[in-house]
């Protein structure tokens, strides 16, 4: 298994696959200088495209290991064309509801998170540690629901939707693509695509530019 990413988020992914060890998990980034060449003295960090052909070969299955949810499409289409096939992570102690649950590939679903029945998760989508998503709530792909962030029930969410640390969303509200929700906000209205809101209760403080 590969992990895309080698930092911050990618090493709270490795907390969620304990099943893994040195041997059989990589991780993968071609950005930061001066990294280790072994992730805390074990796991191998790929420095380079050229490296992961090779190693798909022997086990084609990745994950996503950064946040952000532009920059994870553009690697999980990245990725895919080397011949890799996206996985997701869902933590052992993530509750996901057994009912009317649909998921997306190449989800990160990390610990202590909340998924109720009825819900629906795009691909990609980052729900971060303890982000609960209530019932009916359907969420788009690589959206990004950052730590203990709320979706109450049947709200629903475009695609790269971010949603700030704590931000609370009302019942059924609508958040268009690609809007950003403040960490710690309390949403009250829907929000336009592309807009950012935040404070308690809500503001939009920046809408997005036309380009006509
Ligand atoms: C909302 C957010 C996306 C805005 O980022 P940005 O587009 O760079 O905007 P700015 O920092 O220029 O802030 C715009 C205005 O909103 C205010 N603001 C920004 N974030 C805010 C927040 N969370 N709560 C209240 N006000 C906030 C700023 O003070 C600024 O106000 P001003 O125009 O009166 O000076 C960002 O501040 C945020 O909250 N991100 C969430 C981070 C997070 O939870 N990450 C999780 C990682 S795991």
């Amino acid at each position: 298994m590969l992990v895309v990413g080698a930092r911050g988020h990618a090493i709270e992914i490795l907390q969620c696959l304990p099943q893994f060890a040195a041997g059989n998990l990589y991780f993968f980034d071609d950005v930061t200088p001066d990294l280790e060449p072994l992730l805390f003295g074990q796991f191998p960090v790929l420095r380079s495209l050229d490296q992961v052909p090779a190693l798909f070969q022997q086990d084609p299955a990745f994950v996503l290991g950064l946040g952000g949810g532009r920059l994870r499409q553009q690697l999980a289409d990245k990725f895919r064309a080397l011949g890799g096939q996206l996985q997701s992570v869902v933590a052992s102690s993530a509750q996901i509801g057994q009912h009317g649950v649909v998921l997306g590939e190449g989800l990160n679903v990390m610990h202590h998170t909340f998924v109720a029945n009825a819900t629906r998760l795009g691909e990609g989508t980052l729900l971060n540690a303890g982000a609960a998503v209530h019932h009916n709530v359907t969420v788009g792909s690589y959206c990004e629901i950052s730590p203990g962030a709320r979706l109450l029930g049947g709200c629903r969410l475009g695609d790269m939707v971010m949603v700030g640390a704590n931000a609370t969303v009302l019942p059924r509200l609508t958040i268009e693509a690609g809007a950003k929700i403040g960490a710690g906000a309390v949403v009250i209205h829907d929000v336009p695509a592309g807009a950012t809101v935040v404070g308690v209760p809500g503001r939009v403080v920046r809408r997005p530019v036309a380009t006509e």
